[in-house]
């Protein structure tokens, strides 16, 4: 297995990064009162003494009180939290890595009764968990910008504490991505309608974000065709559907696009082998991470940590290795196969595959 293309440096704007490895975010849960402990700051600097060449932290939660939907999960407001979150980019920072945190808000996944704020209800674009499944409120303009001005502050105290970017999460169904999908999204003003109308919520926040960090700290954004409440949902139907909708958004600041699949080798669309990340990269040029059970024989299904039992066994990454070989995309994210073994990335470097551990529930156990 010939691996230098993935250890090969790349620079995301002003960014650089020693290889193309990246951390996929991923919720824990392990820290109480929604504050990053010492213990949170030890397991993401392992991955940083592991060689990986861009942490993104597990989903960490914006100040707006609908923003949670999972008890113990970090938030990123109020000068305790940010403590915390300042001695994570402190220590992977010393161990030689690099670290953005993924901004996140649950939208109408939460469940009131969660989080710091139990009384406060789900918020989302019309009331929708789901096509014909309420849950909670329709956002008003005062919601939305709201909102939009907590992810612009987020980021803007990610830049102080001394993160390298940030990672705005618009995939898996979430509120951003309740917006981009029509099934979540029945508006009939300038936030619902057509595939551009659905994308000027998330164009406002990159806007907000970049005009409170400047021109010089990268911004990326996951999306995902997939949703947790539909697995075969689509935004984007066809190539020229993905183009509009990736134009718009690349026009409006994102510096990296996070193309979230379950499973790389999958074509996006009939009549090519790329998948998602291959088609991002072909129609923006922007720099793009692919993910999805690299290194892995089980594909990933759902999050919330709820659907994720049995074992997952470890491969070798000779498809990865061929898409890098014809550049279809820049870097690759790897979430369960980094989860369980901090030295993943060094293992594969070494070819050292019989030394990778297998991935299963008990994994989610502790914070290895
Ligand atoms: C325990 C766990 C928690 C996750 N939490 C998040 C999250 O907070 N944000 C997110 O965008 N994706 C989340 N994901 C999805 C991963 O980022 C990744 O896309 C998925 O696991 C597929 O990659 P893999 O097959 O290499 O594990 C989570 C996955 C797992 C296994």
């Amino acid at each position: 297995m010939n691996t230098d293309k993935l250890f090969e440096t790349v620079n995301l704007g002003n960014l650089s990064l020693k290889n193309r490895t990246v951390m996929a975010p991923m919720t824990r849960t392990f820290s109480p009162e929604n504050i990053p402990t010492p213990d949170v700051a030890g397991y993401y600097r392992r991955r940083a003494e592991g060689n990986v060449g861009l942490i993104i932290t597990e989903g960490t939660c914006i100040n707006h009180e609908g923003a949670h939907g999972y008890d113990r999960v970090p938030n990123f407001y109020g000068e305790k939290a940010l403590a915390g979150w300042k001695t994570v980019v402190d220590e992977v920072h010393a161990a030689g890595g690099k670290i953005v945190p993924q901004l996140w808000h649950v939208g109408a996944v939460r469940k009131p009764g969660t989080g710091p704020n139990k009384e406060a209800p789900a918020y989302s674009p019309s009331g929708l968990y789901k096509p014909g499944a309420e849950n909670g409120v329709a956002m008003s303009q005062a919601d939305i910008d709201e909102v939009v001005e907590a992810f612009a502050q987020a980021a803007l105290d990610a830049k102080n504490v001394g993160f390298d970017g940030i990672e705005v999460h618009g995939a898996h169904g979430y509120l951003v991505d309740q917006f981009f999908w029509e099934g979540t999204n029945q508006r009939d003003d300038k936030y619902g309608g057509s595939l551009e109308k659905r994308c000027q919520f998330a164009v406002e926040i990159i806007q907000a974000i970049r005009q409170a960090v400047g021109d010089d700290f990268t911004i990326i954004l996951r999306f995902s065709q997939w949703k947790q409440q539909d697995y075969d949902a689509r935004l984007a139907h066809t190539p020229a559907e993905l183009e509009k909708f990736l134009t718009i958004l690349s026009d409006a600041g994102v510096d990296v696009f996070h193309a979230s699949t379950r499973r790389f080798w999958v074509p996006e669309f009939e009549g090519s082998d790329l998948n998602l990340a291959g088609w991002t990269k072909k129609l923006t040029n922007k720099p793009v991470i692919t993910v999805g059970s690299v290194g892995l024989d089980t594909d990933f299904i759902g999050e919330g940590m709820k659907d994720l039992s049995g074992t997952s066994n470890p491969t070798g990454i000779e498809g990865l290795l061929e898409r890098f070989e014809k550049e279809e995309f820049d870097l690759v994210a790897i979430g369960r196969a980094l989860l369980v073994d901090p030295q993943w990335v060094n293992k594969i470097k070494d070819n050292n595959l019989d030394d990778i551990q297998p991935f299963n529930k008990k994994a989610l156990g502790s914070l290895s």
